[in-house]
């Protein structure tokens, strides 16, 4: 009697796991048609792109934690660059009283399983401790300040970080698109830029050093700008990082590739370095899941990248950084307010068609 419930109760299982599979496997169902499967083991996306690290952003709290996130930082990443805990609110939160605890569990776990690691950002307006912003002290005493910073900084870590983000986002958006009036460039004067990459690369002469900003391909003014700051920098610099917070629909790929001639002409290097890819410009508040539609566009943007990325010559090359592991945990959420599914992997770890797409690029 037992033993034939139990069958009878397979075969009414059997139409059930049928309806399942049709609504959960279907080309129209909503919540899987954006992942993938992919045949595991076989292809990373380091071992895929042979000719360029590819990089993730992390935290010292996902590194302590373990875990899925640091099994595929080692499985698929071959360089890490801290989120935020390499910039100097975090770093230098007091005078005289430098914080290296967190970056120090980056950075060893980086040493310790072979990945580069690409230090962010040493100035930045956007991480600037108050005691900076409200520096009491004469303009000298502000720039031997943050000549003992730099130097502290960059030397803890020679050898073990390949190459710095010495300033970040210095140009305005506005007209003219010219410096940012950050508190640097009020007490160090127009040329503060300079400045900071001497003392970068005094304290590691090996390191190599690069100016970072955003929109780029979006505004050529934006660009002409960062390039005039490139110029001006002589051979104190040695890369441009192309930040590629960009949507599944802009910029185009011309756009992308008139950053890429003016860092390749140059003979520098470029560093693609916080892509996402937001499926949600239209900022829908009421989007609840990412579209098939959202899903495969995403993918081609993502293949577009990668495919011109790879197209610039070898000793230009030097890596391409995701901003970010899961969708969840992207920064656009809290920046733009609304839903959006921007990166590589869901929030369970599953790899989505935007990975296809980017080991498509690679091909
Ligand atoms: C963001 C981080 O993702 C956030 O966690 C942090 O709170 C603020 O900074 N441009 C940059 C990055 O250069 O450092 C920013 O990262 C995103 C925009």
């Amino acid at each position: 009697m037992l033993r034939y419930n139990k069958k009878r109760s397979y075969r009414y299982l059997i139409p059930i796991l049928g309806l399942f599979l049709l609504f959960c496997c279907s080309e129209n169902s909503d919540t899987t048609k954006s992942i993938i499967p992919i045949n595991n083991g076989l292809e990373t996306l380091k071992e895929t792109a042979t000719t360029f690290a590819v990089g993730m952003i992390t935290r010292a709290s996902y590194i302590n934690g373990g875990g899925q996130h640091t099994q595929i930082l080692k499985d698929e990443f071959s360089s890490v660059t801290s989120e935020y805990e390499m910039k100097m609110n975090v770093m230098y939160p007091s005078q005289g009283n430098y914080n290296f605890n967190a970056v120090d569990a980056i950075v060893n776990f980086a040493v310790t399983n072979n990945l580069y690691v690409h230090g962010h950002a040493l100035i930045w307006h956007g991480a600037t401790p108050d005691w900076v912003t409200d520096f009491s002290g004469t303009d000298a005493e502000f720039e031997a300040m943050v000549e003992d910073y730099i130097t502290t900084t960059v030397k803890r870590y020679k050898g073990k970080v390949r190459s710095w983000d010495v300033v970040n986002e210095a140009i305005d958006d506005g007209s003219g698109n010219p410096l940012r009036n950050s508190v640097f460039r009020q007490k160090m004067g127009n040329d503060y830029i300079q400045k900071c990459f001497q003392w970068a690369r005094n304290a590691d002469p090996n390191a190599i050093l690069f100016y970072n900003d955003y929109n780029m391909a979006a505004s050529s003014s934006k660009r002409a700008a960062m390039f005039d700051i490139v110029d001006g920098l002589g051979n104190l610099i040695d890369g441009v990082g192309v930040q590629m917070h960009i949507s599944y629909n802009a910029p185009l790929a011309n756009d992308i590739q008139a950053v890429v001639d003016g860092t390749v002409t140059r003979g520098l290097k470029l560093h693609f370095s916080e892509l996402d890819i937001r499926t949600n410009p239209e900022q829908d508040a009421n989007v609840t899941s990412l579209s098939s539609t959202k899903a495969i566009q995403q993918q081609a943007k993502y293949k577009e990248v990668v495919q011109i990325y790879n197209s610039i010559p070898l000793d230009n090359k030097f890596a391409l950084t995701v901003w970010g592991l899961r969708d969840n945990e992207s920064w656009l959420l809290d920046f733009w307010g609304v839903p959006d599914w921007p990166l590589l992997f869901d929030e369970d770890y599953n790899k989505k068609r935007a990975y296809k797409g980017f080991l498509e690029g690679l091909k």
